[in-house]
């Protein structure tokens, strides 16, 4: 009696322990549990590799098993047996998605040797501390398996960690806890509670914004600054970490390995060889990061697969009959995409493999793994801010300018159309008026592309904006000054170049004064690229040296939410001024200083501050004058 409920109690054990190994490593989870081409099934996987070790034992050539020993304590014939011959952490450690008591690491265990066994799985531990040094005991350890099948990357959600601390964290090999990976230093935030004054421990926190980060036209020098030279608290990066592209980055040391990004393969090679970036490697190993996603950018440069709504794309594998296919532009790439790629892949397969990479290799978490591709999510930061990042690229977006499709001018103003989708439109709505309801100061929106009108010489520089999608934008102008919800600040990527600016409704110069800044609802504040040249700059920075062609436009006065800084481009050397900028925040303020690289032809860290705006709380303007009525690259509105 005893005897077999105690076996009961072991095999369920056993059996619970086993796909937990697995299922600890959320990169199996990439990034849809329930969708078979959308994550890895733990179960079917671990069913495989004991298969195959049983194999190896029955074989007439005895399977020698020094590299292999079973792992945990369950009996031998169901007990995986893991690699032993070495790990290699070949791309450092990452941190990303904190919580109060909750952030996610991340790293890859390479096993040593000639090529990886496809049927062993690799266990690694990790181990965090509270102090920087590693001393005393680990507060939190645990460990996992990983495989070839996630390439080999390990992704673990640390729990039950104190709000508002920095730790430090090391990975390492169980069957050798001797090799060890380098130690990355993460944070968790202040619980929703926290009085504002007391976050960060009572410090300004300090956000450091990126976007447009391509391999080949540029070393990484801004996450360089930025992981060296700031203060930054969190990494916030609003998109195209990775480009799909190949292009001639030869002259300068960048040469892009494989080619235009299509399979699975491609991707991970892809992100392993910019991982490879030292900059780049500094940055994740110094702070958590909060991802928003890359969009797609076909070679050729003409068509840019920033489609509509990549939800829709994939539930239509889901439905037999393929409504999405049949009558929008986007069907063109869904129904002859294969014929479209330069790699010739199928851009379904593409997205796929894109989105799955995406979550093996960057420390996001899943919101939802019912929500297919939801990556929208909101982060408390005590009651000094809400950082509410969108997902304005991909989420059931509808169709976009994609470059043949010259009707998207037509269809800007159609009240329906939406470029969050109704459900995340509506969950945004709802955050910030929950946030502005729990006394959070500041609202802080992170999201892909750039938010305020922009008109060059008349005509909406770029539709794939919210320039493209009016009424969306203006139901959020209308949802803020309806509810009064103040303080919010939109951070923006995707433009290559900065843009600051005041949010008012388009047009509006009754209640709104581009001089004082008063009737403004919000502020928005635009970056550049880390490294990607800036497509804009003709007719409007021509001459950065006048500070008057910009003004003087009288077409531009007539736009105040024109942007009150046109920052950064100066022509030659290409690479000057791409760059980055941090939010400081604190109970009165919110800073932005903005920064400028000097080359990115080369690894350095050169750079200068290019401008600085302030927003006093309560205010929803930049304040007058705007920086300070100085910058030291780009041109000020009503500058001097
Ligand atoms: C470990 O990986 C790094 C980065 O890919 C590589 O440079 C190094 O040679 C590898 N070490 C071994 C022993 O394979
Ligand atoms: C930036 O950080 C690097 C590395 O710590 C240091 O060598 C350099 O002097 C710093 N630059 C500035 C301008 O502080
Ligand atoms: C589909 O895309 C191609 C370019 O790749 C373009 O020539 C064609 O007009 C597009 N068709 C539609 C219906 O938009
Ligand atoms: C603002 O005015 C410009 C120039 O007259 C016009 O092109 C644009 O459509 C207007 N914007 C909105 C949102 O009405
Ligand atoms: C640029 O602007 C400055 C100041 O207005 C002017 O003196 C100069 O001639 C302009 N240069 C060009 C190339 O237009
Ligand atoms: C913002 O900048 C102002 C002006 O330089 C400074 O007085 C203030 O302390 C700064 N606040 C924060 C949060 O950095």
């Amino acid at each position: 009696m005893t005897v077999s409920w105690l076996f009961v109690v072991f095999c369920v054990a056993t059996a619970t322990a086993a796909t937990a190994l697995y299922d600890r490593n959320l990169a199996y989870w990439s990034p849809y549990a329930d969708h078979p081409q959308l994550a890895v099934n733990t179960k079917a996987l671990e069913a495989h590799h004991l298969k195959e070790f049983q194999r190896r034992q029955t074989t007439e050539n005895k399977f020698d098993d020094n590299h292999y020993p079973t792992f945990y304590g369950a009996h031998f014939g169901t007990s995986p047996t893991v690699w032993s011959g070495g790990i290699n952490f070949t791309h450092s450690v990452a941190s990303g998605d904190p919580f109060d008591t909750s952030v996610l690491i991340w790293t890859r265990a390479f096993p040593l040797g000639a090529g990886p066994d496809q049927s062993v799985p690799v266990c690694v531990s990790y181990d965090v501390f509270s102090s920087p040094g590693m001393q005393g005991k680990p507060v939190q350890s645990d460990q996992a398996f990983t495989s070839w099948d996630v390439d080999f990357t390990v992704k673990f959600e640390v729990k039950g960690l104190k709000p508002d601390t920095q730790y430090s964290y090391v990975f390492s090999d169980c069957t050798n806890p001797a090799t060890t990976s380098p130690v990355g230093k993460t944070r968790t935030l202040p619980s929703p509670n926290t009085p504002a004054n007391t976050v960060n421990g009572g410090k300004p926190l300090t956000l450091a914004v990126f976007s447009c980060s391509q391999f080949q036209t540029g070393w990484f020098n801004a996450y360089g600054v930025a992981a060296h030279n700031t203060s930054a608290d969190i990494f916030v990066h609003l998109g195209d970490y990775i480009y799909e592209s190949v292009g001639n980055g030869a002259a300068i040391g960048r040469a892009v390995l494989g080619r235009e990004l299509a399979t699975i393969h491609d991707y991970r090679q892809r992100y392993a060889q910019y991982r490879t970036d030292s900059s780049l490697l500094a940055a994740h190993l110094n702070a958590p990061w909060i991802n928003v996603w890359v969009y797609y950018y076909q070679s050729n440069q003409v068509l840019k697969l920033k489609i509509a709504s990549n939800s829709r794309m994939i539930t239509s594998l889901q439905v037999a009959d393929n409504t999405w296919k049949a009558g929008s532009t986007n069907s063109n790439d869904s129904s002859a995409g294969c014929a479209f790629s330069a790699s010739g892949a199928c851009f379904t397969d593409r997205k796929l493999a894109a989105v799955r990479a995406y979550h093996e290799w960057i420390p996001v978490r899943q919101v939802e793994t019912t929500d297919l591709l939801r990556i929208w999510r909101n982060f408390q930061i005590g009651k000094l801010l809400d950082l509410t990042m969108l997902d304005t690229r991909q989420y059931d977006r509808d169709v976009t300018d994609v470059d043949y499709n010259h009707v998207i001018a037509s269809l800007a103003d159609i009240p329906d159309r939406s470029l969050m989708g109704a459900a995340q439109e509506k969950w945004f709505s709802d955050t910030l008026i929950e946030s502005q309801n729990r006394g959070a100061i500041w609202r802080i929106v992170g999201q892909q592309i750039v938010f305020t009108q922009i008109l060059l010489n008349g005509v909406f520089a770029d539709l794939d904006d919210w320039d493209g999608y009016r009424m969306n934008r203006q139901r959020i102008l209308d949802h803020l000054h309806a509810n009064k919800i103040r303080n919010t600040i939109i951070l923006s990527g995707d433009s290559h170049a900065n843009w600051v600016s005041d949010l008012a409704h388009p047009n509006d110069t009754t209640t709104y004064d581009p001089v004082t800044g008063k009737g403004s609802i919000a502020v928005e504040f635009a970056g550049t690229a880390v490294t990607s040249p800036s497509p804009f700059g003709a007719g409007m920075f021509t001459n950065t040296t006048s500070h008057t062609t910009y003004p003087k436009s009288p077409r531009r006065h007539a736009s105040p939410d024109q942007p009150d800084l046109c920052a950064d481009r100066r022509p030659e050397p290409r690479h000057s001024f791409r760059g980055f900028f941090t939010l400081t925040i604190d109970t009165k303020q919110a800073n932005a200083t903005y920064y400028a690289m000097s080359n990115v032809g080369t690894p350095n860290l050169g750079s200068f501050v290019s401008a600085t705006f302030t927003v006093n709380a309560g205010e929803d303007r930049l304040a007058r004058p705007v920086a300070g009525g100085v910058v030291a690259a780009g041109v000020l509105k009503n500058g001097s």
